[in-house]
């Protein structure tokens, strides 16, 4: 399958980004090939009725268009989407043909806290629910982030490290009958 990833802060020292290129290193040895969006690439200028679409924006749409699931891993702020992500996610839903309708999405999370950005994935929800996109059930979610994720992004709790590959395989074959 064909899998987008987006996610992280700006920060280079983002604990989603390090979360995000440890599950694109998973999605790529079940042998899928993956596209992942993070930092810089999804810096794009606050939308704006009538501007022109960021050549981020372009290259995101363009690589959703080709997807067959969407892997989203957010930080939480304020119990809701960072602005720029939210942002992004703006300007795709005004790019046609839009890649929301029956986009199978997997939530993902990482968090110094101790509900791990669960909260605001919540936010996540209600807005890929407008957009038409199929958020699956279950989620990632790594709570005190900032101890328990290994250099590579791996997590060092045994349960959530077990529940990286179940939930991982569980959307997979979500987003293979969708699609
Ligand atoms: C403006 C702002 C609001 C935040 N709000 C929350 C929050 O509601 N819940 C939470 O768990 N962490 C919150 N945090 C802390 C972030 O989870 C923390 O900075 C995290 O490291 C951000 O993700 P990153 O490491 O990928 O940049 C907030 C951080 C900022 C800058």
């Amino acid at each position: 399958m064909r899998l987008v990833l987006m996610g992280g802060s700006l920060r280079t020292a983002s604990l989603n980004a390090r979360l995000l290129r440890h599950l694109a290193r998973e999605l790529e040895a079940r042998e899928h090939r993956v596209s992942a969006f993070s930092g810089e690439a999804l810096r794009m200028p606050l939308y704006e009725d009538g501007a022109g679409p960021s050549p981020e924006a372009l290259a995101l749409h363009a690589a959703l268009g080709e997807a067959q699931g969407l892997v989203i891993v957010s930080p939480e702020y304020n119990a809701g989407i960072p602005g720029h992500l939210k942002n992004a996610v703006d300007w795709l839903s005004t790019l046609r043909p839009s890649p929301w309708p029956g986009l199978p999405v997997l939530l993902c999370a990482a968090s110094p806290g101790a509900f791990g950005g669960a909260r605001g994935l919540l936010a996540w929800r209600a807005t890929l629910a407008n957009m038409g996109a199929l958020a699956s059930p279950e989620a990632i979610t790594v709570p005190h982030a900032d101890q328990q994720l290994d250099p590579e992004g791996a997590p060092t709790d045994p349960r959530t490290a077990a529940l990286v590959p179940k939930v991982l395989d569980g959307f997979l074959s979500l987003a293979a009958r969708l699609r």
